[in-house]
């Protein structure tokens, strides 16, 4: 009888996510089981529970997924997840926490795509801004796109304190440098955009934060992709399947939320089923989110 693929999912939060819960069983998981309220503490426990009660040669049919909603700490999740291991007990570990990480790759991925198809360029030396940088999906593409050699600006819609402390987050983290700015006005986030060749929206859902007043004269800029599907868009104007389409009362080209969900959910997917096929026991971090986005976008 063919061995079961069995997914353990961790959450430090009250709930797992339902999202991921279909996602994984839909990518082939015969059994997703979740654990929540997990205390970084504990995740050593729990990991060493599944690998022992399978032989070795099971552990490529045995996974740990990792949720949350704070990058650094399903990080550190991760970290213990892997360090858990007692060769040859091992099993695979995947870490996406709020779906930030195959989000963020899928929004990185799709704007190299369309810089590099519209402007026959690259992420490496573009000023990029985000906003909604204190959230989980901005933290990680503001790294993502920093590490590709992006000049990122993360934008504070409060101020500048928060933003602050998750460009000090990274440098320390990733040794990447983002530059925190103060978005909380519209002149601030006019001025902004002015200065910036990519603006990539990842706030709250239903909340706009880019009005036409505030994208008037960005005359540098190239694209404008927003992940927040609720009505009303993140940035004024630009709809929901935009696939570099020209955005409009600009010469920038929109990618919006669908756009860059298609290539989300073909990431998430694609991981599960990387797990429960591969040969060799699997760890994904955003870094392999991004790889495995960029061969995707088109
Ligand atoms: N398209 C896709 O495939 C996909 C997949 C996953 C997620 N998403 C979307 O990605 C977005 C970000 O997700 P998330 O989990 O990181 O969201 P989140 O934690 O709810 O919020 C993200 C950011 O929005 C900011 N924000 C809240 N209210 C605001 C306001 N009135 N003005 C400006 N900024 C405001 C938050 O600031 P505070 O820190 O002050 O709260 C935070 O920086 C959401 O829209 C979500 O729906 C899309």
């Amino acid at each position: 009888m063919a061995r079961k693929h069995i997914l353990h999912m961790l959450t430090p939060l009250r709930q797992m996510s339902p999202f991921d819960v279909n996602m994984a069983l839909d990518a082939g998981f015969d059994a997703v089981v979740p654990y929540v309220d997990v205390k970084l503490a504990e995740v050593t426990g729990l990991v060493q529970d599944a690998i022992f009660s399978r032989p070795p040669d099971a552990g490529i049919d045995t996974g740990i997924f990792i949720a949350g909603k704070d990058v650094s700490l399903s990080l550190d999740m991760f970290d213990a997840a892997k360090k858990a291991m007692v060769p040859p007990f091992q099993i695979s570990v995947f870490a996406d926490p709020a779906g930030s990480f195959t989000t963020a790759a899928a929004m990185v991925a799709k704007v190299e795509k369309a810089l590099q198809k519209k402007f026959e360029r690259g992420l490496e030396g573009t000023r990029i801004a985000i906003f909604g940088a204190t959230g989980v999906v901005g933290f990680c593409t503001a790294v993502i796109a920093a590490k590709e050699g992006a000049k990122v600006t993360i934008v504070g819609h409060d101020g500048t304190e928060r933003v602050n402390k998750v460009a000090a987050e990274i440098k320390k983290r990733f040794g990447t440098t983002v530059n925190p700015v103060d978005g909380s006005s519209t002149a601030k986030r006019k001025k902004i955009v002015a200065a910036s060749e990519v603006i990539l929206a990842a706030a709250k859902a239903g909340v706009q934060v880019i009005s036409k007043v505030e994208l008037a004269g960005a005359d540098a800029l190239l694209i404008a992709a927003d992940v927040n599907a609720v009505p009303p868009a993140g940035i004024e104007g630009l709809t929901v399947h935009a696939n570099a389409e020209p955005l409009e009362t600009t010469k920038a080209v929109g990618i919006g939320p669908l756009a860059i969900g298609n290539v989300k959910y073909k990431t998430e997917f694609g991981l599960f089923k990387k797990m429960i096929e591969s040969e060799k026991t699997v760890t994904f971090d955003f870094q392999d989110a991004f790889s495995l986005a960029r061969e995707i976008a088109k």
